[in-house]
């Protein structure tokens, strides 16, 4: 059994899995302050009994090689699915988060920088 083959990255139901990925890019610093949040609009419930457990950031190489860049582990309850943080510009082509949901697995989102 692959793991990519239970990697869902669209949502069909309510609850909204798939992690949006938005870069703001830094004039100044030469930086990109990347957002992920799990749902677009929609963000996801945040309790004991289902929460997102982790949200993962793998930036894509120039030559192609997938590097994991950050790993978020949020609380049981009243946790945000949203998390920040800042790549340095022009490293990556491709941004790609994970977000693993107690009840209903691990999703897939990207976005091309
Ligand atoms: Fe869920």
């Amino acid at each position: 059994m692959s793991i990519s083959k239970n990697i869902k990255t669209e949502d069909t139901g309510m609850e909204k899995h798939v992690p949006f990925i938005s870069a703001k890019e830094c004039a100044t610093c030469g930086e990109l302050s990347v957002t992920i949040q799990v749902g677009q609009n929609v963000i996801h419930p945040s309790t004991v009994e289902h929460s997102i457990k982790t949200i993962t950031l793998y930036g894509k190489t120039k030559e192609g090689a997938l590097k994991q860049l950050t790993l978020f582990q949020l609380g049981d309850e009243n946790t945000v699915a949203r998390v920040r943080t800042s790549v340095i510009k022009g490293t990556f082509t491709e941004l790609i988060a994970t977000s693993y949901c107690n009840l209903h697995g691990l999703w897939e989102g990207s976005l091309k920088i």
